[in-house]
């Protein structure tokens, strides 16, 4: 639980320092920006969409302290250009928010080629990846204590109908999250995996659109997102951990659904089940963590809830 004070103290540890963003010109990316530069970061903002310059722009009519940059994550060398242009306007980085990120519209096995696979596992996944090599590599050769957050989603710890190479690109992030957990205390690796939330992604998505769980208990507002996000960047105890965010209020109750995931589903539909289910569910999701708690032996996955 974050309280309005812990919330302080994440932003006072963050607060003065230079952030790269991907993703910046929309949704959680822009969002996300906005929070960081009104809390005196120096953000660079980073997207394939050139309205990122506007978005830039409009911040530093507000006194803050942004700049921006062009470019497909997609392209090789793309990332070191980012970096240099963040060094060059700033002179170091302490953040690296790997955010941008894209879903499939259609399954997979309705894909003539392989165009569509190959794109989203290039944004989704292996941008990330190389954008927290590229900073690691630069933290250690600065001796800068710097984090980094990637932006995972529930459709990484669930399988969701026609969703299947987005929620691999997402399980892969949480993975290599975990896996990071070793570089810190010099870097923070840490992610937040948010259930659906109210952005351009979703109102474009007719998949997610689809998806009965979206259709029944409606779309996260992007707000609880950017808590969380700056929690991950402020919170010093997080390293190689995924925060889980869902508008479920009571994360305990539990909803028997698609039979798949008892956990993860009951996280985020909360509050709103009714105490019948949540009876029944609460049996199945204990036999259900034994096994879990069985199978993450020896390489634990620390999936925290917000
Ligand atoms: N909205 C949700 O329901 C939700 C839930 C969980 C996770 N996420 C994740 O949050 C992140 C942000 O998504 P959003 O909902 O704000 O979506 P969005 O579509 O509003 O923003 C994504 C941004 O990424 C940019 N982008 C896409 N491809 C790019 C590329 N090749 N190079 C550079 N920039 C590129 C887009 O132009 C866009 O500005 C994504 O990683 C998404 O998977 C979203």
């Amino acid at each position: 639980m974050t309280t309005s004070s812990s919330m302080d103290r994440y932003i006072a540890n963050i607060c003065g320092k230079v952030a790269i963003v991907t993703g910046a010109a929309s949704g959680l990316g822009k969002q996300l920006s906005k929070a960081l530069a009104e809390n005196q970061l120096k953000v660079l903002l980073v997207d394939i969409d050139p309205k990122v310059e506007q978005v830039s722009n409009e911040l530093n009519e507000q006194h803050h302290n942004t700049s921006w940059i062009v470019l497909d994550l997609c392209e090789r060398g793309s990332i070191q250009k980012f970096f240099d242009k963040a060094i060059d306007k700033f002179g170091h980085i302490d953040i690296v928010v790997n955010n941008a990120g894209i879903a499939n519209e259609r399954s997979l096995f309705s894909q003539e080629d392989h165009k569509e696979l190959d794109r989203i596992i290039d944004i989704n996944l292996r941008a990330p990846m190389e954008a927290t090599r590229l900073a690691v590599r630069y933290f250690r050769e600065t001796g800068i204590r710097g984090t980094v957050l990637n932006t995972a989603s529930v459709g990484g710890l669930m399988p969701i109908s026609l969703m299947e190479s987005y929620g691999s690109t997402k399980a892969g992030i949480i993975f290599f999250t975990a896996s990071c957990k070793a570089l810190a205390p010099q870097v923070r690796v840490n992610a937040v995996a948010p259930y659906f939330t109210d952005t351009p992604l979703v109102a474009n998505n007719r998949l997610v659109q689809a998806y009965p769980l979206v259709q029944k208990i409606g779309l996260m507002k992007p707000e609880k997102v950017i808590k969380t996000m700056i929690k991950a960047l402020g919170d010093e105890s997080l390293a190689g951990d995924t925060l889980m965010i869902s508008m479920g209020a009571k994360a305990e109750k539990l909803k028997f659904y698609d039979g798949l995931t008892l956990q993860v589903i009951a996280y985020i539909a909360g509050g709103t089940v009714n105490k019948y289910a949540a009876s029944i569910s609460s049996y199945f999701s204990g036999m259900l963590n034994s096994i879990l708690g069985f199978l993450r032996n020896p390489v634990p996955v620390n999936i925290k809830r917000e």
